[in-house]
């Protein structure tokens, strides 16, 4: 039973995508960035310690103390008391949107739709093309650039014929209209105004979002004509500065990390070479949005550009901004003034051994930000050599490794004549503190976990607490990984979630989920009461990131089956003695199969 949102989808994603959630807190809230997060005094309890957290990364707040957590739209309902739309409309107006007047508009979710079929139609086109006569000589160019039969496919890389209507025959002949073409960017419009293939005699590379959908393309003259590499505009589906070449696989390979390169070829060819954990922007510079999405995947990222000066810069410009996120940064200098992909072929047979040493190598960034803070102190007045070690001494509290630690200790206290001895005492002071506020932390976490279980939301937890806490993983890892809420839907039918809080939340994930729509809890705080948000935040926040989600999710699937199986106390109190025999046996039968 779903609430029609009164307001459209692609004006909730535009709003969510302009505010800001720990601007729109500190409004009311003095928030201080502590880590990842910013913390500041609950503003919906009394409280002298602040337990009160912000994840801009996930966009939502969450209390230690209290419990109330949700999306920037919940926030504004609850300190302002306000309705949803009201909450809405008074954050649009923050960002100088206005809420349109007639409500939903489904013209949009259904173009959508469209456009994502049109592109995975294109996608395969293209890709056929490489094996046919005309696309002969784009195929012989991906194999002198010693790409394997096995990556082309795996990219889905293709080949848009040099004729300018190939690929519109093509679509039209599939269904699709010429202006769906044309919304796509798969065409343009002639001056007559009919649609003409964007894309002609270029290599194409599909780009991907997270949930499988062929969002875009980059395509690439295989001559010196320019531009080199043409893209996809914006579209209904795709925004350039939203999202990331090869985050659908590297999302799920990056144990921690990932790898920023400035290429699509250089992408393809550290994934070729077992480092699937590389990832591009699509042809402009890294944006917030974007660190904002690597954040979400991972701890640490190793910028890779080019060594040319261009690559330099952009490097500098791409540490001010994954810096802030809270990332641990490393920065990657392929010698010789190759790009990634040109070194690795240049090694031949070793081309991955030497990139993983050349990964294994890269510094963090801290040196970086030493010489940059040493620059605005005068060593020579003692007074700013102490302020300089202080501080340096907090920035080394970063490092986790305490060898690392002492390699820079000794290399500081040598520059600056003391004894290193005190220094690092300085420095250890530091990192204990740091790490006594972390453990801090887990410990509130792990009392509010057991508080979940007296859920007011949810009521029949209690009763089902091994069903709930299924269900609750399963939600959790479907909101953090929306390809495999994909997959989820696919499989689940909403009558395998026993609690009916539990049924009803995924009843508005697949909802979304099959209409195309995203997932987060700002997408789907409409559909829900303050208090009920606050239930859904803590699910979220107490289910960390699965390595193997879909492993993960099966699992979490198939307790729920296997809940499905027990029997409630007043059934086994109503039942027959027969029926009760039959399900003993059934029972005894599974355990068996499980043994084998
Ligand atoms: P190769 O030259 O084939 O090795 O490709 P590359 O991926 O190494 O490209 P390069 O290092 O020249 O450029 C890096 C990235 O910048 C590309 O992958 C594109 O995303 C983008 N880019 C390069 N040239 C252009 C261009 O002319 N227009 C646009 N829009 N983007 C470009
Ligand atoms: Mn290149």
């Amino acid at each position: 039973m779903c609430k029609k949102l009164p307001i459209p989808d692609e004006f909730i994603q535009e709003l969510k995508a302009r505010i800001i959630i720990e601007d729109v807190i500190s409004s009311y809230v003095r928030l201080k960035k502590t880590g990842r997060n910013y913390m500041g005094l609950c503003p919906f309890h009394n409280e002298k310690t602040p337990s009160f957290s912000v994840s801009p990364e996930n966009g939502f707040f969450h209390c230690f103390g209290c419990g109330v957590g949700g999306d920037a739209i919940t926030f504004i309902r609850r300190i302002e008391n306000l309705d949803y739309v009201e909450a809405v409309k008074l954050l649009a107006g923050r960002v100088g949107m206005t809420v349109p007047e007639d409500g939903r508009d489904d013209g949009m979710g259904r173009l959508k739709t469209r456009i994502y079929e049109a592109n995975r139609e294109a996608a395969r086109f293209y890709h056929k093309q490489l094996y046919t006569p005309g696309g002969q000589q784009a195929l012989d160019y991906l194999r002198k650039r010693q790409l394997s039969e096995k990556t082309i496919i795996h990219f889905g890389l293709g080949y848009s014929p040099a004729s300018r209507f190939e690929l519109v025959n093509h679509l039209k002949s599939k269904g699709f209209s010429g202006s769906e073409i044309i919304s796509a960017n798969l065409a343009n419009q002639s001056k007559k105004g009919y649609p003409f293939d964007r894309f002609s005699d270029r290599i194409m590379f599909p780009i991907i979002d997270l949930r499988g959908n062929v969002i875009a393309f980059g395509g690439r003259i295989m001559s010196d004509i320019k531009p080199k590499y043409l893209n996809t505009s914006d579209t209904p589906v795709f925004n350039k500065s939203r999202n990331l070449f090869a985050l659908q696989f590297a999302k799920n390979k990056a144990n921690g990390q990932l790898i920023l390169v400035e290429g699509y070829m250089d992408v393809i060819a550290l994934h070729q070479a077992g480092f699937e954990n590389a990832v591009a922007t699509l042809g402009t510079a890294l944006t917030n949005e974007q660190a904002m999405l690597i954040k979400r995947y991972c701890d640490e990222v190793v910028i890779c550009y080019d060594a040319d000066e261009a690559g330099q810069k952009a490097t500098q410009r791409a540490i001010g901004i994954l810096r802030p996120t809270g990332l641990r940064v490393k920065v990657l200098t392929v010698p010789n003034g190759k790009d990634p992909d040109e070194f690795i072929k240049s090694y031949g047979e070793q081309g991955s051994a030497r990139f993983g040493m050349l990964l294994e190598k890269s510094g963090n960034d801290i040196e970086y930000r030493l010489n940059k803070l040493r620059s605005g102190f005068n060593l020579k007045s003692d007074e700013q050599r102490v302020e300089f070690l202080n501080r340096a001494a907090v920035l080394m509290s970063d490092i986790e490794n305490p060898v690392e630690r002492d390699i820079y200790a000794a290399k500081l206290s040598a520059e600056l004549n003391v004894e290193k001895s005190a220094f690092l005492q300085i420095v250890q002071r530091n990192f204990r503190r740091k790490e006594n506020k972390f453990k801090g932390e887990e410990q509130r976490r792990a009392a509010n976990e057991l508080s979940a279980v007296n859920d007011r939301m949810n009521t029949e937890k209690r009763f089902r607490l091994r069903a709930a806490s299924a269900e609750e993983a399963l939600i959790a890892v479907m909101i953090l990984n929306p390809d495999v809420a994909i997959k989820v839907v696919r499989r689940v039918n909403p009558e395998l979630f026993i609690t009916s809080f539990n049924r009803r939340i995924y009843d508005v994930l697949s909802d979304r989920v099959k209409n195309n729509r995203e997932i987060t809890l700002a997408d789907i705080s409409g559909d829900f009461s303050v208090d009920e948000m606050n239930s859904i935040t803590r699910i979220v926040i107490s289910h960390t990131r699965e390595n193997d989600p879909w492993a993960a999710a099966e699992k979490y699937i198939l307790m729920l089956e296997d809940e499905a199986q027990r029997l409630t106390p007043e059934q086994i109190e109503n039942s027959d003695p027969e029926a009760l025999n039959e399900y003993i046996k059934n029972k005894l039968r599974k355990m068996k199969d499980k043994k084998q």
